[in-house]
């Protein structure tokens, strides 16, 4: 017998997008902002004090509560800061999933959810999208006790109506949970849901609209029952001071944040009409990626002739997506170097076709 659990034992664990050491290349592969952060950020940096340090941070992060819950129409108790995005969905997973209470999603989603799920030793019920990517009608029949809906979708950047998540959330007796990991790029968010649903969260990030994906930060919002439910279940001190200080700042300065979302917003859709251009078929994204689908021509072999090029995009090896890349919105000269590179690739294998 093993030392760990046996589900633990079995799991392969979550692989992250790829981090180049090197400084020298272009990393399109997972997601960040290609814009720094507010530069009231790196203010606050530049005057962390060492008695912040020395002491243990606010367990709860009052500081950040109080500055998205104006952010966002709420009340402090609606919010609950968290080390990143995942580690909401980690203390969801705890909270509500065991091996009598399982998990449901649409799928593909996001790839944390199902590892997470073999780590709670939940049962996984994944439903899978149709071809426009619609919010499938069977998931508000299953038997979960937590079901997941990324909105914007990962790795798609679909998006789904507000009305449906509604109805879903309505017709649940369990609780939804919706990663909205992505929506400062979207032209909605599901704040709303929550004055009326007892049973709705919703995960933001700061990592991707407020580019702070190096400090890790992320909240929830949810009615103050389910808030405190779910920080029983979180570390004590799940945020530290330098990252609530940080993220304090950064989601107080609105204008600045309104201003970056709005450049790569502009660029996304630059990006998709020039690859459409270049025959990929890109949904329609609201997030700060896209997602093309070339079906002449494989993935991971784009993948390695950009990688040959210093050039990082991020392809997933899963059922229904192995002729998908997927490109984090750059700058507009990041994206023009990408864009170059793909028609030279292209040009190569219509070469190598005809010489067949
Ligand atoms: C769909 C989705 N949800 C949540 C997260 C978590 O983000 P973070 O932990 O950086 O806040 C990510 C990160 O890429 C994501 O893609």
């Amino acid at each position: 017998m093993g030392y760990f659990r046996e589900n633990i034992e079995k799991a392969k664990g979550y692989e992250p997008g790829f981090q180049p050491k090197q400084a020298d290349v272009l990393k399109l592969n997972t997601n960040e902002n290609p814009y720094p952060p507010s530069p009231a950020v790196m203010k606050i940096l530049a005057q962390i004090s060492a008695e912040q340090l020395r002491r243990y941070p606010d367990p709860v992060g009052q500081e950040f509560r109080q500055a998205a819950a104006k952010v966002n129409g709420v009340s402090a108790d609606c919010i609950m800061c968290c080390n990143g995005g995942d580690d909401l969905l980690g203390i969801a997973f705890r909270a509500f999933c065991d091996e009598t209470r399982p998990v449901a999603y649409p799928a593909p989603t996001y790839s944390l959810y199902p590892v997470l799920a073999k780590l709670q030793n939940c049962k996984v019920i994944e439903i899978p999208f149709d071809n426009e990517f619609n919010l499938p009608a069977k998931l508000a029949s299953t038997d979960a006790a937590l079901t997941i809906v990324s909105n914007p979708n990962a790795p798609t950047g679909t998006f789904v109506s507000l009305e449906e998540l509604a109805s879903l959330a309505d017709e649940l007796s369990a609780v939804l949970l919706i990663d909205e990991a992505y929506v400062d790029f979207a032209e909605k968010n599901c704040t709303m849901l929550v004055k009326d649903l007892d049973n709705v969260i919703i995960l933001r990030s700061m990592s991707k609209g407020y580019s702070l994906a190096g400090i890790r930060f992320g909240y929830a919002i949810a009615q103050p029952e389910l808030i405190s439910g779910l920080m029983k279940v979180k570390d004590s001190y799940n945020v530290d001071a330098v990252a609530t200080a940080v993220a304090t700042a950064a989601i107080k300065d609105q204008e600045y944040f309104k201003e970056n979302v709005e450049k790569v917003k502009m660029e996304r859709e630059r990006l998709a009409a020039e690859l459409r251009a270049l025959k990929f078929e890109v949904p329609d994204s609201a997030a700060n990626f896209v997602l093309a689908i070339n079906k002449n021509c494989k993935a991971n072999e784009i993948y390695d002739k950009l990688v040959k090029r210093n050039i990082y995009i991020r392809y997933f090896d899963l059922p229904g997506l192995e002729d998908k890349i997927r490109i984090s919105v750059g700058t507009s000269e990041q994206n023009d170097t990408l864009l170059l590179a793909l028609k030279e690739i292209l040009s190569e294998e219509i070469a190598s076709l005809r010489s067949q």
